[in-house]
């Protein structure tokens, strides 16, 4: 199990494909898990106050990961939500979803049954701390606030929309503020994780640093 947690724009994610690629791993993204019950609890429009509701909700949904034309694709109750999960306004509530701890037992339970025969890179918040603590390789992903605003303004304007960097870099320090100080399980450096500083590095140059960790440590043994 190779764990990669960090805060959000980090390059988490791409760094975590290109990874599980090389090395003919599975990946999880366990953000599009808790983003997937969120767009769930919005469009069965249950209050975010509701615990209780949401916690039921989560208990009876089915989240599923497939690759399509080698892209990871999120299917929740069959459906593939990859895209509707990407909304500004999924992205702002998932912070609260994310926090209530009936929503996160279920979460770990489902990741730790996932990624129990291993082969697997998995990131998140709190994989490395809680999910598999005994993890073979952790890593601790992180970049400057003012730099994962400017990449997520960077691929929003590529894509053709709007954005503003003043409000991207306001949203980002949001919901790090509320992953990092939630009650349970929130966002810290794993213990025995490397921490990375990818500000003034390229996806490249992160993956292949992880490679090479992994690399050097695998001849050591
Ligand atoms: O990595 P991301 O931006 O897709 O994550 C979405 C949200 O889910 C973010 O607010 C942090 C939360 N999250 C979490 O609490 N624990 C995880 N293991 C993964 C994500």
């Amino acid at each position: 199990i190779i764990t990669i947690d960090g805060p959000a724009g980090a390059g988490k994610s791409s760094i975590a494909r290109m990874v599980s690629h090389h090395l003919g791993y599975r990946y999880i993204d366990t953000g599009a898990m808790y983003r997937a019950i969120t767009w769930k609890v919005i469009q069965s429009r249950v209050k975010l106050t509701d615990q209780e509701r949401i916690v039921r909700l989560t208990r009876n949904t089915k989240i599923e990961f497939k690759e399509t034309d080698g892209l990871p694709r999120v299917l929740l109750d069959g459906k593939d939500v990859t895209n509707a999960i990407r909304t500004a306004r999924v992205s702002e509530n998932t912070s609260f979803i994310a926090a209530l701890p009936g929503v996160r037992q279920c979460m770990v339970e489902i990741q730790r049954e996932v990624g129990k025969e291993g082969g697997m890179v998995m990131e998140g918040r709190d994989i490395g701390t809680v999910v598999f603590p005994d993890a073979e390789y952790k890593f601790y992903l992180d970049a400057t606030v003012q730099e994962r605003a400017l990449r997520r303004w960077k691929e929003l304007v590529a894509k053709g929309e709007k954005a503003d960097l003043k409000q991207i870099e306001d949203s980002i320090r949001r919901r790090d503020r509320r992953d990092r100080t939630r009650g349970l399980n929130p966002l810290v450096i794993p213990k025995g994780a490397i921490i990375i500083d990818s500000t003034k590095m390229s996806i490249k140059e992160v993956v292949e640093f992880i490679l090479e960790h992994i690399d050097e440590s695998e001849k050591r043994l």
